[in-house]
C-alpha cells in the first residue's frame, strides 16, 4: 500500500463532529516571497499587505495539529517555498508525522544539494511549474529568465528519483503550444502533466482580458490532448481542466467550503480556499491565536458557507445544489459582489450573462495579438502596493523598462511565439 493510500485510510478513520469531517488536505503557504512574477499568480493581489511569516516552530505546531485533526496530504507552497531555508526541516517533521508531502515549486533555488536533503528527509513528490514550452514565452510570462534553469531542475528532480508533476497554466498565449508542452513533459520523464487552464482569481483576474482564450483555442487544445492520451497510454497522465467561464454549471469548488481543504497563509491566517482573502466581511482566524481544531470546526469563517443554509435562490431550491454546492464563493463575489450568490458560471444565475459577455469579448478579440494589445500586469511588489492602496485601475498605467527580469511592471507578449 502506498504512503498516500495509508494516509487516506487513516484519514477515513478520524472522528467527525456533526456533519463536518476532518480536513484531508493541508496547504502550507510558507511565504508570499517569490522570485517569479507570473501574470496569473493565485496569491492575493495585495500580498504586500501580508508580510509576516510564521516561524519554524509555529509551522511545526501547525503540522502537528493538522495531522492530529486527520489531514493526510500536505502541499508546501508559496510564493516560492524554497525561499524558506527551513523547508527541509519542515519536510522532515511532516514525514515523521506521516503526511504524504508535495513540494509545489517554480524550481528556482532547487539545487542538487537541497534535493539531496529533501530526499533524505522524506519528501514524497515534486510539482514543477513551467509557463510554456518556449523560452521566450516562459520567460515573458514569469518576467524572469528561468526557462533553462527549470529544464536543469527537471532533470535533477528525476535524477533524484522523485515522482514529478509538470504544471503548466494555460491561456490564450500558450494554448497553441499544447503539443509542444506535452512533448516537453514526455522528454523530461514527468509522470503527470497538469494542463491547468487559467481560473480567473487574483492576478489572473486582473489580466483576464489578455489571458482569456477563445472557445476554438480550447477545442483545438483538448483535441490535441485526446490524441496524445491515446498515443502515450500510461507513460504520462495528462490532466486538462477546462476554464469555468466556458461551462454552464459551476464546479464544486474545493469540494465544498470547509469540506476537505485547509490552507494556512504565510502569516498564519487559516483559509478555506486559496482566494478566500479576497472576500470581504469574513475574519480569518490565525493559527497563532486559535487551535486548528477550533478553527476548522467552530470558526465563523469555516462555517459560513458549509451546508445549504447560506444559499440564496436559485441555489436554495435547485435540484443540483448537492452536486455543485452553488459553485465557487470567490468567483461569485468577484463577478457579482456577493459571495452568497450562485456562481455566475451557472446558466441559472441571473448574472450568467456577465460570463457569456467575457467569452464573447474573447471571441471578438481573437487569438492573435492586436496591435493595441493591452499590456500584461505582472505580480510584483510595485503592482501589489497599487492594489493594496486601492488604486488598482492605475496598475495598468504604463510600461516600465520591459527587461524581462522582474523589474517590469507591465508588458505585451512576444508576437512570434504566441502565434506559432
Ligand atoms: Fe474560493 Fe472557489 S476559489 S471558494
Amino acid at each position: 500500500m502506498s504512503d498516500l493510500a495509508i494516509a487516506e485510510r487513516e484519514h477515513a478513520q478520524q472522528p467527525e463532529r456533526g456533519d463536518v469531517g476532518p480536513p484531508l488536505w493541508l496547504l502550507a503557504e510558507l511565504t508570499y516571497r517569490c522570485p517569479l512574477h507570473c501574470a496569473f499568480c493565485y496569491n492575493p493581489v495585495d500580498y504586500t499587505h501580508h508580510r509576516d511569516e510564521l516561524s519554524t516552530a509555529q509551522w511545526i505546531g501547525v503540522l502537528r495539529e493538522a495531522r492530529k485533526l486527520g489531514a493526510a496530504q500536505l502541499g508546501f507552497s508559496g510564493g516560492e517555498p524554497l525561499m524558506r531555508d527551513d523547508l527541509e526541516e519542515l519536510v522532515a517533521e511532516a514525514h515523521k508525522l506521516g503526511f504524504y508531502t508535495n513540494l509545489i515549486t517554480s524550481g528556482v533555488g532547487l539545487t542538487d544539494a537541497r534535493l539531496d536533503v529533501l530526499k533524505a528527509n522524506g519528501l514524497d513528490h515534486i510539482q514543477l511549474s513551467f509557463q510554456d514550452s518556449t523560452q521566450e514565452l516562459n520567460d515573458f510570462l514569469s518576467s524572469t529568465r528561468t526557462f533553462d534553469l527549470k529544464n536543469r531542475v527537471a532533470r535533477s528532480i528525476k535524477a533524484h528519483g522523485f515522482p514529478m508533476v509538470l504544471n503548466c497554466v494555460l491561456h490564450r498565449y500558450n494554448l497553441p503550444h499544447v503539443d509542444k508542452i506535452i512533448d516537453m513533459a514526455l522528454a523530461m520523464g514527468a509522470e503527470y502533466l497538469e494542463l491547468a487552464n487559467t481560473q480567473y482569481y487574483g492576478w489572473a483576474h486582473a489580466n483576464r482580458a489578455q489571458l482569456m482564450p477563445t472557445a476554438e483555442q480550447l477545442r483545438e487544445a483538448e483535441a490535441v490532448v485526446e490524441r496524445y492520451r491515446k498515443e502515450i497510454g500510461n507513460r504520462c497522465k495528462i490532466f486538462f481542466v477546462v476554464p469555468d467561464y466556458f461551462e454552464t454549471r459551476p464546479k464544486r469548488c474545493m469540494n465544498g467550503w470547509g469540506s476537505v481543504f485547509l490552507g494556512v497563509a504565510p502569516d498564519g491566517a487559516a483559509l478555506p480556499c486559496h482566494s478566500a482573502r479576497s472576500l470581504p466581511g469574513l475574519t480569518f482566524p490565525n493559527v497563532k491565536e486559535m487551535p486548528l481544531a477550533d478553527i476548522w470546526y467552530a470558526s465563523d469563517a469555516f462555517n459560513r458557507f458549509r451546508g445549504f443554509e447560506w444559499m440564496k435562490e436559485p441555489c436554495r431550491s435547485c435540484d443540483e445544489k448537492e452536486k455543485d454546492l452553488g459553485g465557487c464563493r470567490c468567483q461569485a463575489y468577484l463577478l457579482t459582489h456577493d459571495a452568497a450568490n450562485a456562481d455566475p458560471v451557472c446558466d441559472k444565475s441571473e448574472h450568467h450573462e456577465h460570463v457569456v459577455n467575457v467569452v464573447r469579448d474573447a471571441a471578438r478579440r481573437g487569438a492573435a495579438l492586436a496591435p493595441d494589445e493591452q499590456p500584461v500586469m505582472f505580480r510584483n511588489d510595485a503592482n501589489s502596493r497599487r492594489f493594496a492602496g486601492g488604486s488598482e485601475s492605475g496598475a495598468h498605467g504604463g510600461t516600465r523598462a520591459a527587461t524581462g527580469t522582474g523589474t517590469t511592471t507591465t508588458a505585451t507578449p512576444p508576437k512570434e511565439k504566441t502565434r506559432s
